[in-house]
């Protein structure tokens, strides 16, 4: 787990919370689900699943469910929520997943990817993980939330942040990594994903007025997560193989498989990026 956060540290806090709260409750979550649609009969993966709300709900729409987490006791609370049989473990997105390969249809990574500086292994390992073409849903930390809450902060760089807060009356303290958003949709190109929706949705109309700012009732408003859908290509991984484990050392005459591959895929990725038409110039 991220150095600086351990959700061990305020399990049931946050667990508490997040059943009710405006951010979690009636906003990241419904989002979420909204995005997720149609999921009766899918293998889903959450992945940082906490005390498994999001699990629940996919698996009372028909979903078939596994879920990890690096705290064990945010497991454990999953565990009394879900029941004894459910597929959840302790593990890090960091590391090497224990799935098979070509395993699960979807992955829900819901305010996960914030708290790792280096992405490249835990997205690879998603991508194993999927089926090709399978889907990664997931909501981070909105890039504009570091410099709005830290005025004065450089938005262009990656930098890890600390925010001290407070869950049902206990201090907390979660240490994130804030990345502009063309690192963040870089990244997910670069690991073999295109990028098939980005999205700032307004919080859910079923809020209770009483735990809504009043300063923004009125109106749709986007509080401070941002949401992807991805989807795993076909061949990223070819492309991301290093040039000297291609036989050729990455220079492969035109007329090969591989290197067809590899010009198929680069063009897939270089289409996704003109598609976004992201620039974020530094001054
Ligand atoms: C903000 S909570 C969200 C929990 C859940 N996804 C939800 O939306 O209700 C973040 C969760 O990610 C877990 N987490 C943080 N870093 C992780 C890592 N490297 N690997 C797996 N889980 C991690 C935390 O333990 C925590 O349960």
């Amino acid at each position: 787990m991220a150095a600086g956060t351990n959700y061990d540290d305020f399990a049931q806090a946050y667990a508490d919370g997040n059943e009710s709260s405006l951010l979690n409750a009636f906003y990241e979550r419904p989002a979420m689900l909204q995005m997720a649609g149609e999921v009766a009969g899918r293998r889903i993966l959450d992945i940082g699943c906490g005390s498994g709300p999001l699990a629940h709900e996919l698996m009372t729409r028909g979903a078939f469910v596994s879920g990890f987490d690096a705290s064990q006791a945010m497991i454990d609370l999953a565990r009394s929520r879900l029941g004894e049989q459910a597929d959840l473990q302790v593990a890090d997105l960091g590391e090497q997943l224990l799935y098979a390969a070509d395993t699960f249809d979807d992955a829900i990574a819901s305010l996960v990817l914030h708290y790792l500086e280096d992405w490249t292994r835990p997205l690879a390992e998603i991508r194993r993980v999927l089926k090709p073409g399978g889907r990664l849903l997931l909501s981070l930390n909105h890039p504009i939330l570091y410099p709005w809450n830290h005025p004065g902060e450089d938005y262009i760089q990656r930098v890890q942040y600390t925010d001290e807060l407070s869950f049902a009356g206990q201090p907390a303290s979660l240490t994130y990594w804030h990345r502009p958003l063309l690192e963040t949709m870089t990244a997910f190109l670069e690991a073999g994903f295109s990028i098939e929706k980005v999205w700032e949705p307004p919080y859910s109309k079923d809020a209770p007025e009483q735990i809504v700012p009043e300063r923004i009732r009125e109106r749709d408003a986007f509080l401070s997560f941002i949401f992807f859908e991805l989807l795993s290509g076909k061949w990223g991984l070819l492309l991301s193989a290093p040039a000297d484990s291609v036989p050729g050392g990455g220079h492969l005459p035109d007329w090969t498989p591989g290197r067809r591959l590899m010009d198929w895929r680069m063009r897939e990725l270089l289409g996704s990026l003109g598609r976004c038409a992201l620039s974020e110039p530094g001054w």
